[in-house]
């Protein structure tokens, strides 16, 4: 039977934080966590500060989470939280300040080694978490899944729990607006793999067909900003409110394809994560058009482009400039091979149609996408 659970709250529009700030109040004091910049050039650590002044909250602000944070950083920062009794959590930037929140909350309250976080097994409710994202892309705002970087080769490793959905959301365009236009274009294409491969999915119901394509859709929008670098305010809305809505989406379908090949594309040779999946994202389409193509055109119409004007949109705002071999493509394979989210394709998945994926993507790159 089709469910559709995203606890959430979330809330929008220009000073969300502060004409709505009881979802952002929740005990005596609390740990903000913040990336190094976008938190304060955005102003969203000062909205945050002044809300929690005016009720009398204490805080321990923990700023530079990175892409790169280690999770035994990520640990320290949780034996931190606890040496302060901190009642919950504020995250304010990206997907890794998000998902570094996430992880605390669970350290916080379960005594576990670093690395038993990924068992997914928790005797004790995690912290409130509460998201202030300062990006448009990963919607880890939206999911209960959490990503880290770990000491090992492929060195990105995720968890997945109900427990571990945010308490709630703010989603305000302003914070987003000093967002670098590299950064933002490699987000947007995230947040629109997150919608196509919740779309193109074996768990897809109507309740995420619904919020997929409405993220799809809302990221059309904004192609010919995405393409210039020149966003407007209601671009970097419609951006926002599709990457939460791409996060929907795969909360409740789990991700796909382009996830799981991208990501050994991401560990192995250090390509930003919108970008590795982008490049893979027009072969996806295509592979499953070839036994779902209602459901294939359906995504390329929400997003008002045909097929190959939609790959040459995808190769300009997401290039590859990484010599990539058959070697990798090899290597790659067997990994990905063995991935559980193969289950999510609608389609039977064999090791020659990922090496084709993979080399269509990033060796034949001249393939003609007009045939269907
Ligand atoms: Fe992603």
């Amino acid at each position: 039977m089709p469910k559709y659970y995203m606890p959430t709250v979330l809330l929008s529009g220009n000073n969300c934080i502060k004409r709505h700030p009881r979802h952002i109040l929740h005990g005596k004091k609390c740990m903000i966590i913040t990336g190094a910049k976008s938190a304060v050039l955005s102003g969203a650590l000062d909205d945050v500060k002044a809300v929690l002044n005016d009720n009398n909250i204490e805080f321990e602000l923990y700023s530079g989470v990175s892409g790169n944070t280690n999770i035994s950083e990520i640990y320290n920062i949780a034996q931190t939280a606890k040496a302060h009794n901190i009642d919950y959590l504020i995250g304010i930037g990206g997907g890794s300040v998000l998902d570094a929140a996430k992880a605390v909350s669970v350290y916080v309250t379960n005594d576990i080694e670093p690395m038993q976080i990924f068992e997914e097994k928790y005797e004790n409710t995690p912290l409130k978490v509460v998201c202030v994202p300062t990006t448009a892309g990963t919607g880890s705002d939206t999911t209960q899944y959490v990503m880290l970087t770990i000491d090992e080769p492929h060195n990105k490793h995720s968890f997945s729990s109900e427990m571990c959905f945010p308490y709630a959301t703010y989603l305000d365009t302003r914070y987003t607006m000093t967002m670098p236009v590299d950064v933002t274009r490699n987000t947007a294409v995230d947040a629109l793999c997150h919608a196509i491969e919740s779309y193109l999915n074996v768990q897809a119901s109507a309740f995420s067909d619904t919020v997929s394509l409405e993220a799809i859709r809302l990221i059309g929008k904004s192609a010919v900003a995405l393409l210039s670098g020149k966003f407007s305010e209601e671009d970097r809305e419609n951006l926002l409110v599709a990457a939460s809505s791409g996060g929907m989406a795969v909360a409740h379908t789990g991700l796909n394809l382009v996830h799981l090949m991208g990501h050994k594309v991401t560990c192995s040779k250090n390509i930003p994560h919108g970008r590795a999946n982008g490049a893979l994202l027009v072969e996806f389409i295509a592979f499953v058009a070839r036994t779902n193509i209602m459901r294939a055109v359906k995504v390329i119409d929400a997003f008002g482009y045909e097929l190959s004007g939609f790959k040459k949109l995808i190769d300009r705002v997401a290039p590859i400039d990484v010599e990539i071999t058959e070697e990798d493509i090899d290597e790659w394979v067997e990994l990905a091979i063995t991935d559980k989210e193969l289950e999510n394709c609608p389609c039977t998945v064999t090791k020659d149609d990922l090496r084709t994926i993979y080399y269509n993507a990033f060796i034949n790159k001249e393939r003609n996408y007009k045939e269907w």
